[in-house]
């Protein structure tokens, strides 16, 4: 098996304290039919700014919202990952795109909307925003992307940063195998679902699986959930996750990783993990959801960007 090594990175070119001005080239809805979860894809031109050819698929660029919090205090910083290849939105090095999702919360009958989501939902094109970055070291892919097969896992947002590897490893006579498995709760939440639909179609070695949770139930009651495809779509998981060459990447959902984790053990697959104490010697389907977070964690070949 190929050695894995990653790209050495460029980290906060642009700090909190010195951002950049970024300058939004198109703000619009990316999912296909209207959903309450409203996800755009926002593209910036980065021209004249450090940023230009120095973000790397995988990673993240920092927002500052204008305005202050309930305290008095400039808003912090928040992160979105990058959507767009390396080489740019369209191949445009000066286009760095995000894929963002308005935050909502009802509580106790008030209505909370996020601040800094909902802010860059609502730019126009022309509409400068400040920015830091990028951000992210580990969540790459390798220097030798092509020496590899891969497996994604995404919930919501999270379906970022693989739009952009997607592109990236297919523009470039890629021959592997690359499987995405996006989970959502209706289908009418899918993220840039005729991208992935038109993709597949395209490409043999491509296979889009989506994982709706609200719709219908598994045979045993339970929901649709990305790792259900671990057990669920075993013909066309099992032969990638069988290679020796396979990677391993989850993004989305804080928690997503641990179903992942226990469904790879339970189906044969540990070798994508570490384990301690003694839960090599515990069957995975008696793990205790808490201790997994001490005594799981991901291998060599496993990556993992949750929020
Ligand atoms: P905030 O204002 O921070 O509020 C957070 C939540 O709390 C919202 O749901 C809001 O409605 C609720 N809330 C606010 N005030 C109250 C209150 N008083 N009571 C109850 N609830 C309240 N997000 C993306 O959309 N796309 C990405 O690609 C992406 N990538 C990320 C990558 C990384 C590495 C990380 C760490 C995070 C990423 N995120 C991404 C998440 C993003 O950084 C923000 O956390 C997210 O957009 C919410 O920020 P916000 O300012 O809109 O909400
Ligand atoms: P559900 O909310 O029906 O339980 P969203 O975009 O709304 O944040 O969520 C994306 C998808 O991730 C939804 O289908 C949601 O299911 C699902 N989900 C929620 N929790 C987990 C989890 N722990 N592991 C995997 N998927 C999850």
């Amino acid at each position: 098996m190929s050695e894995i090594v990653l790209p050495e990175v460029e980290l906060n070119i642009y700090s909190p304290k010195e951002p950049t001005e970024i300058t939004v080239v198109e703000n619009y809805v990316c999912t296909k039919e209207s959903s309450p979860n409203f996800v755009r894809h926002v593209t910036f031109d980065v021209s004249g700014t450090e940023l230009e050819g120095r973000v790397r698929i995988g990673q993240s660029i920092g927002i500052l919202p204008p305005g202050e919090d309930e305290r008095g205090r400039p808003h912090k910083l928040r992160l979105y990952s990058v959507s767009s290849p390396t080489n740019g939105e369209g191949g445009k090095s000066n286009l760095v795109s995000t894929t963002v999702k308005r935050t909502i919360e009802e509580l106790d009958g008030k209505l909370y909307t996020g601040v800094c989501s909902n802010y860059l939902a609502d730019l126009k094109p022309g509409d400068k925003v400040k920015a830091t970055g990028p951000s992210g070291k580990r969540f790459l892919l390798p220097e030798n992307p092509r020496n590899f097969n891969y497996v994604f896992f995404a919930t919501g947002t999270g379906i970022a940063p693989f739009r952009g590897m997607i592109m990236e490893l297919l523009e470039s006579d890629y021959d592997g195998h690359i499987a995405l498995v996006f989970g959502a709760a209706y289908r009418t939440d899918l993220i840039y679902p005729d991208y992935f639909m038109e993709t597949e179609k395209e490409n043999e070695n491509f296979h889009y699986i989506a994982k709706i949770s609200r719709e219908d139930r598994r045979p045993d009651g339970s929901k649709h959930y990305v790792q259900t495809a671990i057990d669920d779509n075993k013909e066309q998981l099992h032969p990638i996750l069988e290679q020796e060459n396979t990677l391993i990447y989850i993004c989305g959902l804080k928690g997503m990783e641990k179903g992942i984790y226990q469904n790879l053990a339970k189906n044969g697959f540990p070798e994508y993990l570490v384990l301690k104490g003694d839960f090599e010697n515990i069957d995975p389907a008696e793990w205790d959801w808490d201790e997994m977070t001490r005594n799981v964690k991901p291998g060599d070949r496993t990556f993992e960007e949750v929020y």
